[in-house]
């Protein structure tokens, strides 16, 4: 499912890959299971709730397969000591918050906003500059999380390319999903057309990169979280906690050349010894982070 289509739960992604494996006879053996970060959470919804979001709740719950619980009035903290779940998915008029722990998050484009800014003014962007990203250009983005490099991407590649986003944790998709379809503060101009145009998928890249066509792809782009700590202790980050933290196998960036047209890409910390592992070249350091690439099969 993409984006666009608002009010269909995102885990009805899955159904719009391809039913049948790509045309691969020989299929490889299926990998492990990775590991399953999502929280668990009830839905519910704003105290006072209409009919519109008593629906779309109770229709969320059904497709996450997660308990609907009635909203107490005053803090959500009340509504959770009704439910034996770590966190509370909370349908509003305008989109969606997640409560966990007495924090409550909402989507938001992050650093997207100030990136298309400055590529609107003309400047340079990281991403844009290491995968050489031109209009029309269509890119793979096989680590969505809340989408900030893939709609950087959007609109570098402008309404006639196109940006897939892969997401493989349910929560992160569902908000991702309905986040870029509702997003309304309009500044930049630019921002909310680019949102708009990327298809956010809820599906594991593994699984999507084995099925998906030869050359389908310009580029395909991995920007994984590897080894950072997955603790919701730790700052209380409701993202970093959702976030899977497993990066591409050597497997997966061979499916990725054979998809890509051009080339993969990758996203890695300073000094890039996941790219080094992989077999990226490393093209593009700064103090913090690099980008490597690898040419298409
Ligand atoms: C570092 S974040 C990506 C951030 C993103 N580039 C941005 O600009 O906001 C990595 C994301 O990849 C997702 N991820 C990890 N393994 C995945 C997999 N096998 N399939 C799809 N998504 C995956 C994580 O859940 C996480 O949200």
């Amino acid at each position: 499912m993409t984006q666009t289509e608002t009010d269909t739960p995102c885990t009805e992604a899955n159904r719009r890959l391809p039913a049948t494996p790509g045309d691969k006879g020989d299929a490889p053996p299926t990998p492990p299971p990775k590991v399953q970060p999502d929280l668990s959470v009830a839905i519910t919804t704003i105290a006072q709730a209409g009919a519109q979001e008593c629906e779309t709740a109770q229709a969320i719950a059904a497709e996450l397969n997660a308990p609907f619980i009635a909203r107490v009035n005053g803090q959500p903290g009340n509504t959770a000591k009704h439910s034996d779940r770590e966190g509370l998915l909370i349908i509003e008029r305008k989109g969606l918050a997640l409560w966990v722990a007495g924090q409550t998050f909402r989507y938001h484009p992050n650093m997207a906003t100030m990136r298309v800014r400055a590529l609107s003014q003309k400047k340079n962007d990281g991403l844009v500059d290491a995968l050489q990203l031109k209009t029309g250009a269509s890119l793979l983005d096989c680590t969505c999380g809340l989408g900030a490099d893939a709609i950087v991407a959007a609109h570098a590649v402008g309404p006639t390319g196109r940006v897939r986003a892969l997401e493989s944790s349910t929560l992160l998709a569902l908000l991702a999903i309905r986040g870029m379809a509702r997003y309304s503060l309009a500044s930049p101009p630019e921002l909310i057309p680019a949102m708009r145009r990327v298809e956010v998928h809820h599906t594991d890249f593994t699984d999507y990169l084995r099925r998906e066509t030869d050359n389908a792809w310009d580029i395909v782009y991995f920007d994984p979280m590897f080894s950072e700590t997955i603790d919701l202790s730790q700052g209380l980050d409701i993202v970093r906690r959702l976030a899977y933290p497993d990066g591409p196998s050597l497997r997966d960036v061979q499916e990725a050349r054979r998809v890509a047209r051009h080339r993969v890409a990758m996203k890695d910390r300073h000094p890039g010894q996941n790219l080094a592992r992989l077999g990226f070249t490393t093209i593009k350091k700064s103090r913090r982070i690099c980008y490597g690439t690898i040419d298409a099969l």
